[in-house]
């Protein structure tokens, strides 16, 4: 059985004895072909063979929310509440694009579907919500209406197909119908219910896809919304572990696009944002600056700006130590800023910025300025994985020249002037605040490389950038 929307977990041997035989069958006829974001929420174009059941959604913990708004669908939903009085009783009922139905299936159903067209269009939103005062956990829920209601028309019931999905129907006793139709012209955001909204952007990327695994799972709470590009240092795989998560919401958008910011942020009303997104290789910023100050710079503002229009209780902005530029001394904040290259210097624009949003308009903004990070997800264009994964393939690995450490395995090559040798920076406002490193650098160091490891394939063209990147910088450097 697939269990597209969840793990399995024990309820899979009760939905098995029920139905499993017959939709094991069918489940590899399920193919999400493509999805793309509505301003209602997640539309998924879901190609299917017209009259099989396809697969069977596992709501696990979370709710669903499905509408139909293309051709007809037949929805079977089934109660796997063990103590509910309609356990393991199938509902069905139409979905139908004539008249745009929705149905909203509360955690721990199971729901699977027939499409009388090769394709089909629908939503789904996952949330945990009453809808309307509705308490999915009350086991005398009035959700059912008779199947009568809901015949189709005579239309409907002549076109070909259908007297299959009715007899297949009926030989199951799918017989009754759970549903709520209700309509949400602005979008189903207002239904939520979650303490706080948190949106993290950059979450699919390195650090922030730690950051947003963590308040996910932290904070059950919270509803977590991450915002990114998905540019190619991205990958939705970091954020695997939470994908399901009932509090968890992706949104594949561009902080320089400031009229879709607006909407989400009128959409989900954030109290609290933490902004990773950013172009983020400095050598990079050498060949592409004007890319870095729209997306640093211009991206941050329209940000600080949605804030500023709706209201938030935090804004946290992830700067970097390379404001400081390159320094012997160990840098706190009274140091002076001198940051040498296009990327230091859009994100000390952006902190500029942020100054502005704190004294003009009071915006409750903190600036970090972290050190150089290394651990999984990050990108293998950056330092520690570029030479793992290299190292891992029996490649040399590159580094310039006015650095000091030269190994066995390092080229050393012509050095640019423009890149900053070393960073040092005073952690002991950190540490104030009760932080410690949990785990040592060496240690550290190991379980990267046995991550990079275990996950050689796990970035698109990962090779090819490792290489691109050697012999971009390194022309005469060739493995
Ligand atoms: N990695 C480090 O060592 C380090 C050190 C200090 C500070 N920082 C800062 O931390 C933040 C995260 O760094 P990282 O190493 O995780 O970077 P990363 O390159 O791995 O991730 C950046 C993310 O931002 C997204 N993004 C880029 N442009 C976007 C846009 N216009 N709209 C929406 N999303 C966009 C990308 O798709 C990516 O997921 C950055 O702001 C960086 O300046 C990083």
């Amino acid at each position: 059985m697939d269990l597209i929307n969840g793990q399995a977990s024990n309820r899979q041997a009760i939905l098995g004895d029920c139905f499993l035989l017959r939709w094991e069958k069918k489940t590899s006829q399920y193919e999400t072909c493509t999805s793309f974001e509505s301003h209602l929420n997640k539309v998924k174009i879901v190609h299917t063979e017209s009259n099989v059941l396809n697969g069977l959604n596992f709501s696990s913990n979370s709710d669903q929310f499905v509408s139909c708004v293309y051709g007809q669908v037949y929805f079977v939903i089934v109660d796997l509440r063990p103590d509910s009085p309609a356990y393991f009783k199938s509902k069905w009922l139409k979905l139908s694009s004539c008249q745009i139905s929705q149905i909203f299936i509360p955690a721990f159903y199971a729901f699977g579907y027939f499409s009388s067209t090769n394709s089909i269009l629908h939503f789904t939103q996952n949330s945990n919500i009453d809808i309307y005062g509705l308490n999915i956990e009350d086991k005398n829920l009035n959700l059912s209406i008779p199947f009568s209601n809901y015949l189709q028309s005579e239309q409907d019931l002549a076109k070909p197909g259908l007297e299959k999905i009715h007899q297949l129907l009926s030989e199951h006793k799918i017989n009754e119908v759970y549903r709520k139709i209700v309509s949400y012209p602005n979008g189903l955001s207002h239904l939520s219910s979650f303490d706080k909204k948190v949106l993290v952007t950059g979450g699919a990327g390195f650090i922030g896809s730690h950051v947003a695994i963590l308040l996910t799972q932290k904070y059950p709470t919270y509803q977590i919304v991450v915002l990114d590009k998905l540019e190619e240092c991205a990958n939705m795989k970091n954020l695997s572990e939470i994908k399901n998560l009932s509090n968890f919401y992706f949104i594949k958008g561009d902080i320089c696009n400031f009229e879709e910011l607006k909407k989400i942020f009128s959409q989900f009303k954030f109290e609290y944002v933490v902004h990773f997104a950013a172009q983020t290789h400095v050598d990079i910023s050498l060949v592409f600056p004007l890319k870095f100050s729209k997306t640093n710079v211009l991206g941050t503002h329209y940000l600080l700006e949605c804030c500023r229009l709706h209201g938030i209780q935090k804004f946290v902005h992830v700067s970097t130590d390379e404001v400081y530029g390159t320094t012997d001394k160990v840098a706190n904040i009274n140091q002076p800023l001198e940051p040498t290259n296009p990327y230091a210097c859009s994100k000390l624009a952006a902190e500029n910025i942020i100054k502005a949003y704190q004294k003009c308009y009071k915006l409750p903004i903190v600036i970090t300025r972290g050190n150089n990070a290394y651990g999984p997800h990050q990108y293998v264009e950056k330092v520690i994985p570029k030479f793992i994964t290299r190292l891992l393939k029996n490649k040399k690995c590159c580094i310039y020249e006015n650095c000091d450490a030269k190994e066995k395995y390092i080229e050393v090559v012509r050095g640019r002037l423009l890149n900053d040798e070393r960073y040092r920076i005073d952690s002991s406002k950190l540490i104030q605040l009760g932080w410690k490193p949990r785990v040592d650098f060496d240690d550290g160091l190991i379980r990267t490389i046995e991550w990079y490891r275990e996950n050689q394939n796990y970035w698109k063209n990962g090779d090819q950038v490792i290489d691109l990147f050697c012999e971009k910088i390194t022309p005469d450097l060739k493995n």
